[in-house]
């Protein structure tokens, strides 16, 4: 019996029909709310197959390019021998820096909307190796596996020149960063005198920790496929977290008009940060389309996934004194994480460490060190997941110094009040994050003994820590028509990396407009919708979900004015007494009600259509600091003969303002908590500094979390409504999951074995 029958039977051309199409909930939600509780109507399209990712798309005449990337690591490519591969039948062309039709030069054009400071790479541009893995050529034949077989018959040569990959080898270099990067402060002045507080304390920690690079890992690979129109339109379906941003980058560096070039993002099989900027593919997959005047799809193999962006390497040093009660008196925190030769890439990592509890002398310091590497890329809560990391390591073994239990200590050092820029806080509930979650871990049945509970072969520990992230709303656009059948249709250029945007932005217009979901399509995923921003740093529901809202609204009045004009009884009702349900617009008092629909038709047309520009008030904004919060508590069972830990338990217990869909949301906290177990016990990437390479470049050797590493994961959201954030009360949910994590679990093995591993991964040979 062939187990696999049933699926080489099932006809699926029926499915691949709507592929296009944008998902819609299933009959029968009812009226929503905000804060219902919804499954992601993305859901079964995404199960069924039904859902096309950027390789996935068809066309006609399509040909399959493949990267041929080199292994030197530095030097000048002095020949490539394409010879044997153009003489197989089906191969295209082969195109290098040599051949490749002409582009832009300027690193201008080459900068995408996240770019940091410096020069980013552009593919096949000349004879100059970076780093090992870089694209040198692009073969294109008329099949997937002819172009494979042709990749291999490719002869690269390569005039090697030293390199340096070693961040600490090379750390007597550091520098400090030059970068204009959005969302990036760098270390604020020192305040106080920190370094002579923590000399003078008798109650004191120092602390060194180092985070080897990671990389994002997502499910779906980097591709594009680039349809070539009869009219010469380019549209491409590109693996993105912004099609507006590739849209941008292409149209400038092969000076294309704009209106020439459609990119698409309708699914996106996960990113993590690594689809924030275009990747090589896209500008190779373009030159070819454009070049042999013909579709070209190129998707990178999971190996060739380790050949750019990644979360960089990091090293860190933490000091904190305190009293006798346990209150901080000094607080320094220095890293050093690398970047590349070309580009400066920055995150926030010691920011947090003047921001997340009071203490009046604070040292900050941030450097880089540049090696010969491609450069470094936002990866789930960039900065946080190891800045949080290491201050939170550092105030657990400072409770141990100060004879407190942790949570304790944290409470005794609370900050109501952000003490690096003296402002208040827009909304902070993180005591209620604490109270809650330890209540529900049972945190106060914690014995304050390591290595006080044994179970078999195991040491059991609990571990507690704190988690950040900011709250941020960028700009963005929104266009919702209501059509008089009752069909809502509202656009924007947003994207659904798989966080739940689709279903989300439905219900937040299904709310405005009291109808039920299955009446309401949410486009996003096009570069010619309205302008949104690029999906990263947990800001669409605070930025696109506002502006989805603010559109609604228009429509909203509209409706009233329509109804106060024209229909008996409702001269008189204010906007603020009217509601929208079951397809009506209803006075709150006196019963008065009118279907939405006899409002569209009365002036003879059958649409409303509205228009929003959401701007942050950054009048407002500025006067508050905006973050999100979390408790993390966790249990681990450690076998210290075996080096092995499982993480039992976790509860996160988060503060992200008012919670739009609890179900959506809770999944992106448990989806942050799963990344922080695997960061803090199994992801690294090695680096063989002979040869200046990653080595274990696939998932069987880079390890992440599957679903045997994870224990019970707890869920809550602590009651929180910020409208200075956003007009929703939203924070922005989703990279908050994954702060603390590892702190929580690094502390808990400490309670479980008296051993104390500040350095992630903590893998079992550093556990046992
Ligand atoms: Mo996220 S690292 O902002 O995609």
């Amino acid at each position: 019996d062939d187990p696999l029958a049933d699926l080489h039977t099932t006809d699926l051309s029926d499915l691949a029909i709507e592929a296009d199409q944008q998902p819609r909930a299933d009959v029968g939600t009812g009226t929503v709310q905000i804060g219902t509780g919804l499954s992601r109507i993305d859901a079964l399209a995404k199960v069924t197959g039904r859902a096309r990712y950027a390789a996935e798309h068809p066309a006609d005449d399509l040909l399959y390019g493949w990267v041929v990337n080199t292994a030197a690591a530095r030097g000048r490519i002095t020949s490539i021998d394409a010879s044997r591969a153009l003489a197989l039948t089906g191969v295209v062309d082969v195109l290098t820096h040599e051949n490749r039709p002409k582009m832009r030069s300027l690193d201008l054009f080459y900068k995408d909307m996240t770019a940091p400071a410096g020069s980013p790479f552009k593919p096949l541009h000349d004879d100059e190796v970076h780093y090992s893995g870089q694209p040198v050529a692009l073969v294109v034949a008329r099949s997937l596996e002819l172009a494979r077989h042709a990749a291999r018959l490719v002869q690269v040569r390569v005039e090697t020149q030293p390199h340096e990959t070693s961040m600490l080898a090379h750390r007597d270099r550091s520098h400090e960063p030059k970068s204009l990067k959005a969302g990036y402060s760098p270390p604020p002045k020192p305040r106080g005198a920190a370094d002579a507080h923590w000399e003078d304390a008798s109650i004191r920690v120092d602390t060194e920790s180092y985070a080897g690079v990671e990389h994002h890992n997502p499910m779906e690979m980097h591709a594009s496929t680039v349809i070539v129109g009869k009219d010469g339109h380019l549209t491409v379906y590109d693996k993105t977290q912004g099609s507006q941003n590739s849209r941008w980058v292409i149209s400038r560096v092969f000076g294309l008009p704009a209106r020439k070039v459609t990119v698409r993002n309708p699914f996106v099989g996960g990113a993590f940060g690594s689809g924030l900027r275009p990747q090589y593919q896209l500008l190779l997959a373009t030159m070819a389309a454009l070049h042999l005047k013909q579709s070209v799809r190129v998707m990178l193999t999971r190996q060739q996934m380790f050949t750019f962006g990644h979360r960089p390497e990091t090293w860190q040093r933490v000091r904190l004194a305190s009293d006798g009660e346990g209150r901080l008196t000094s607080v320094i925190h220095e890293a050093l994480a690398e970047t590349s030769r070309k580009e400066d890439y920055v995150e926030v990592v010691v920011n947090w460490s003047g921001q997340l509890y009071h203490c009046e002398n604070v040292r900050l310091d941030y450097r880089l060190v540049a090696l010969d590497q491609y450069s470094p890329i936002d990866m789930r809560a960039p900065g946080a997941a190891h800045g949080v990391h290491a201050l939170e390591v550092a105030m657990d073994e400072l409770s141990y110094a100060a004879g407190l239990d942790p949570l304790e200590l944290r409470l005794r050092n609370y900050a109501d009040r952000d003490s690096a820029q003296d402002l208040p806080f827009s909304t902070k509930a993180l005591r209620e994050c604490y109270a809650q979650g330890a209540e529900r871990f049972g945190w106060s049945r914690r014995p304050r003994q390591p290595r006080s509970r044994r179970e078999g072969d195991e040491w059991v520990g609990w571990g507690m820590a704190t988690g950040t992230w900011d709250a941020m709303q960028m700009f963005a656009r929104a266009r919702a028509v209501l059509h008089a059948n009752g069909q809502l249709v509202v656009e924007s250029a947003a994207t659904d990396i798989g966080t739940g945007t689709y279903t989300v932005m439905t219900q937040i217009a299904a709310a405005a407009l009291g109808l039920p979901m299955e009446q309401v399509t949410f486009r996003l995923g096009d570069s010619t919708l309205p302008v949104a921003p690029i999906e990263g740093g947990s800001s669409h529901v605070t930025t696109v979900g506002s502006a989805v809202e603010g559109a609604c609204e228009k429509i909203q009045r509209e409706l009233w004015k329509r109804a106060r004009h024209h229909v008996d009884g409702f001269a008189k009702v204010k906007f603020e007494d009217v509601e929208f349900s079951n397809g009506h617009l209803n006075a709150r008092t006196g019963g008065l009600s009118v279907p939405l629909e006899q409002l569209v038709r009365l002036k003879g047309e059958d649409q409303i259509e509205a228009k929003y520009l959401l701007l942050p008030n950054l009048l407002k904004q500025k006067k508050y600091v905006r973050a999100v919060h979390s408790a993390v508590f966790c249990e681990v069972r450690v076998d210290e003969e075996l080096g092995t830990v499982r993480v039992t338990r976790v509860v996160s217990a988060v503060a992200a303002g008012r919670i739009i869909n609890p179900v959506t949301a809770r999944s992106q906290v448990i989806g942050g908590v799963v990344w922080g177990i695997s960061q803090a016990l199994l992801e690294e990437t090695l680096s063989d500094h002979a040869l200046g390479r990653f080595m274990n470049h696939n998932l069987g050797e880079y390890h992440v979390a599957v679903n045997a590493d994870v224990g019970e994961i707890d869920v809550l959201f602590v009651e929180e409504d910020d409208r200075i954030v956003s007009r929703l009360g939203a924070k922005g949910v989703g990279e908050i999951g994954i702060v603390g994590v590892a702190a929580a679990i690094s502390n808990a093995i400490f309670h479980a074995t008296g051993r104390r591993l500040r350095s992630t991964p903590m893998t079992p040979d550093k556990v046992m």
